[in-house]
């Protein structure tokens, strides 16, 4: 008896070991990319994350959250002090507290803060601040959140994180032994573009993109209380997927098959993508997401079946899904999804609602025949590609320094087209991105001073 009961032991033993993460500490940076009551999902999904982060055992110390803060005690929050993740569902507020909030959420920050640069965080701002302090055992989570962008991510107010400076902190964290291996969770409408093509295979980096480098993600959940879409269906999906199922048996590879499955919904469809090290696909998410001790699988706050039954009917503005729209179509979605369905506005702010939709409609299209405008004046001198070329080109960032000089530019000239309040307008940047590529950069930067002078619509504000 006692030597079968050795031998089950044993057997037992062998599978735990299989299944056990290795030793080494946790980290995780979470950051909510979008401020403004509309962008509502960018701090709540994040806030889901932190949460859910320390719900399963990562200390506080351990964890950095970047979020301007803004939408919990926004005017516009019917609930002050209040964040959820879908209608109805609890408040995440309450455990979720920034690290950096307000004007500190830059990609300068950040940037310091994943590479661990105490001293360079507080040059930028003036104190101290929490940074991941990780060593050569540890591993990294990475949880990043916004509207985004063609070879962009992007912070509070349309400030750019390139992917160029992103893969080189990672590159550095590589060379400085920062980490044993690290998983970044991406969710941005053209997100896989930060990673396609750029991050290598052979840094212990592996990314997954909600959305591969050209295509916008999704947003599902509609709160006609709060009226703003509180959630995305990646972002939901993941983290509620983490909230219920058993860390120490699902692997990444699992999560990333139900983060596809939920993308898929509704007719709307994006394509989370994996990058880096696939080798770690069969890793389980408690290596990432949970700390190895004392983590118990089983909270449950809600599930994706339930994100998922969310209204389902024909409801439409403009082509745009009210529903499920685009992440990027989200402003001119909520203000027409207001203005549809709140039977008891006032006279005065479905004027001003009307008038708000009216402008936004007017930007998308001013921007898009501006780009237009644009990209046949850069190529006055063509380079062997057409106008044609340029507009319908789907490519990778090549000349960074150009792309980077391009916005700060186009930012500076333009400010109309302001493309962190009108996020859909950055649907037009993949253009910036082809001609920088073919043309020399006196062409583009004097075509952006040409076309910028020309539209009306960059001085209104
Ligand atoms: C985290 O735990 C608290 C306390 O048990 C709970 O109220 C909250 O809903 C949990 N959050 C998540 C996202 O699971
Ligand atoms: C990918 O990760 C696996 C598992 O951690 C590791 O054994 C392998 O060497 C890595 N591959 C490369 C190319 O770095
Ligand atoms: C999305 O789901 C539909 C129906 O389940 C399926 O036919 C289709 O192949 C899926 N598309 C992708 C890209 O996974």
């Amino acid at each position: 008896m006692a030597v079968r009961h050795g031998v089950l032991s044993l057997v037992l033993l062998a599978v735990v070991l299989v299944v056990r993460v290795e030793s080494g500490k946790n980290w995780a940076l979470v950051v909510a990319g979008a401020k403004d009551y509309n962008n509502y999902f960018s701090q709540a999904c994040s806030c889901h994350a932190y949460d859910t982060l320390r719900n399963n055992s990562i200390p506080k110390e351990n964890i950095v959250y970047m979020s301007y803060d803004d939408v919990a005690n926004d005017p516009e929050n019917p609930v002050k002090g209040n964040i959820v993740n879908v209608a109805g569902g609890p408040n995440l507020y309450p455990g979720c507290k920034a690290d950096y909030r307000k004007e500190e959420v830059t990609p300068e920050v950040f940037l310091k803060v994943l590479t661990g640069d105490k001293e360079g965080v507080k040059k930028l701002i003036g104190r101290d601040g929490k940074v991941i302090a990780s060593g050569p055992d540890d591993h990294v989570f990475v949880y990043m959140i916004d509207h985004g962008g063609p070879g962009i991510f992007c912070f509070p107010g349309f400030v750019p994180l390139h992917n160029t400076d992103l893969n080189n902190a990672f590159k550095q964290m590589h060379r400085e032994k920062r980490y044993k291996e690290m998983v970044v969770y991406l969710e941005a409408c053209e997100s896989g573009s930060m990673f396609e093509g750029i991050l290598p295979k052979d840094i212990d980096i592996y990314a997954i993109s909600s959305a591969n480098a050209h295509e916008s993600g999704w947003m599902c959940c509609y709160d006609t209380f709060r009226q703003v879409y509180v959630g995305s269906y990646f972002g939901n999906g993941w983290a509620y997927n983490t909230d219920t199922a058993n860390l120490h048996k699902e692997t990444l590879y699992q999560q990333y098959e139900l983060m596809k499955k939920a993308c898929n919904a509704s007719g709307t469809v994006s394509h989370p993508t994996q990058y880096g090290n696939l080798s770690m696909n069969s890793e389980v998410l408690a290596q990432y997401q949970a700390k190895a001790e004392g983590y118990q699988p089983g909270v449950c706050v809600s599930t994706l079946e339930e994100v998922d039954n969310t209204l389902r009917s024909e409801f439409s503005f403009a082509d745009i899904d009210l529903n499920n729209p685009a992440i990027d179509m989200v402003p001119i979605a909520t203000a027409a999804r207001r203005l549809i369905e709140s039977r008891d506005l006032s006279g005065e702010k479905r004027e001003e609602l009307k008038a708000e939709l009216r402008h936004m409609m007017l930007v998308k299209e001013k921007a898009e025949s501006l780009t237009k405008d644009l990209v046949k004046a850069a190529l006055f001198s063509p380079r062997g590609l057409t106008e044609r070329d340029i507009l319908a080109g789907k490519e990778r960032v090549f000349n960074s320094e150009c792309y980077k000089t391009a916005l700060s530019l186009f930012s500076a000239r333009c400010p109309g087209i302001d493309m962190g309040k009108y996020p859909f307008a950055r649907r037009n940047l993949q253009a910036f991105i082809n001609l920088c590529n073919h043309q020399p950069q006196t062409d583009v930067m004097n075509a952006i001073l040409e076309v910028t002078e020309k539209y009306g619509i960059c001085r209104a504000l």
